[in-house]
């Protein structure tokens, strides 16, 4: 068989295959409901205390401030609207990013809509809001502050902890969501500590099944249901609760957390290597992720002018790598990348735009070929368009 390289790992991971063990067995042997009462429904229930609590270790908080939730997308719909339709009477003004993934500027837009007052924090030409751009945005009126802590596209890091001795600091209490979602289990974070009140994660971005994550809630925060049910989850996500999903999150989490300096490390060579090697070989790129220390170890976005992205991929899928468009609009009408857009980039550089990134699966020699399949790729997509 053709080797495969896959280096779309913020698109998805391959779920390892301890965690599809464990999860075949749980669904073939620990299949009762937790809210069984008889044996069946505790060895459940058990297993789902075993994940919440694996995951409060990791996050070092309590295992109560964990709930399970179907991912990334409805921890952060659970997250924003579930605190400004509790605590509406304190406060109109919200405030996130302009590179937030659409799960969040989607509720943004929707929040808009119902009235709610909207700010959007610029990022500067690496992808990073500015803290006195935020500290100038507080007022009276502020509910809530959203941002994510890895963005998906370019990996720029936003300067969370920071954001959050900002809001700890400030005179009235503002909410505080983070979108852990690219960054669980490849940078720390820990909410307890940093002054964050709600953090999301999801379980397919490391290694764990699609369709399972978390969000983790400070205690004594009030947030609104946005399923309504048998109670479950302590009534804020009502439904049977996806006992393997939750066992393979646990598991992934675990693997992930357990080593999760070395794959950082791992990561961010495959990653430096892949961006100087592109550079030598490579006439007029421009790399739009950081470096030292200052961008996430698995992503590497990259643009190529006088390609185009969506052409480029299926280039590279037919010598077996698998990449994604960072051109491609994820979030809002514009048909360019958001993201992209807000650091200025050109459109021709947006257009063609690819995001490799990695997982600790990935391997040092699956480099080279990369480097070489890119390099004739748009070599001869720069010749069809006449660019050098
Ligand atoms: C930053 C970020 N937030 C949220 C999500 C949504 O997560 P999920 O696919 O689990 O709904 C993603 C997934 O791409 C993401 O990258």
């Amino acid at each position: 068989m053709e080797r495969e390289i896959y280096f779309d790992n913020s698109a998805t991971t391959q779920v390892h295959p301890e965690v599809a063990d464990l999860m075949h067995e749980t669904m073939i042997r620990n299949y009762g409901n937790p809210s069984s009462l008889h044996k069946k429904g505790v060895q459940a229930e058990q297993a789902v205390s075993h994940v919440r609590k694996i995951l409060a270790g990791a996050l070092q908080v309590a295992p109560e401030e964990i709930y399970f939730t179907s991912g990334g997308t409805e921890s952060n719909n659970t997250a924003i609207k579930g605190i400004v339709h509790a605590y509406k009477s304190r406060g109109n003004h919200i405030i996130t990013s302009n590179v937030e993934h659409p799960s969040v500027l989607n509720v943004f837009d929707h929040l808009e809509e119902l009235g709610f007052r909207v700010t959007y924090l610029r990022v500067n030409e690496n992808g990073v809001i500015d803290l006195d751009e935020l500290q100038d945005l507080l007022c009276n009126d502020t509910l809530l502050v959203s941002l994510m802590h890895v963005n998906n596209e370019v990996g720029s890091i936003q300067p969370i902890k920071e954001v959050g001795e900002i809001l700890k600091g400030y005179h009235k209490k503002v909410y505080y969501h983070v979108d852990a979602v690219q960054s669980f289990g490849k940078l720390p974070v820990y909410p307890g500590k940093w002054g964050i009140d709600l953090l999301s994660i999801s379980g397919h971005k490391f290694h764990g099944p699609k369709g399972i994550g978390a969000l983790y809630i400070r205690k004594g925060t009030r947030v609104k249901a946005l399923v309504e049910g048998g109670g479950q989850e302590k009534s804020l996500r009502s439904g049977t609760e996806n006992v393997p999903g939750i066992v393979g999150l646990g598991k992934a989490a675990e693997l992930a957390v357990q080593d999760r300096e070395a794959h950082a490390q791992k990561m961010n060579a495959i990653r430096e290597t892949l961006a100087s090697r592109i550079r030598e070989k490579v006439p007029n790129c421009r790399i739009n992720s950081n470096f030292d220390g200052t961008g996430a170890p698995h992503i590497l976005n990259i643009s190529f002018p006088g390609t185009r992205s969506e052409v480029l991929l299926h280039y590279l899928e037919q010598d077996g790598i698998y990449v994604s468009s960072g051109s491609a609009c994820s979030a809002r009408k514009g048909k360019l990348s958001h993201v992209l857009t807000a650091m200025q980039l050109t459109e021709e550089e947006m257009e063609g735009s690819i995001r490799f990134s990695f997982s600790y699966f990935n391997e040092m020699d699956e480099v080279m070929p990369v480097v070489e399949s890119v390099t004739k790729a748009v070599k001869e997509l720069r010749e069809l368009t006449g660019r050098k």
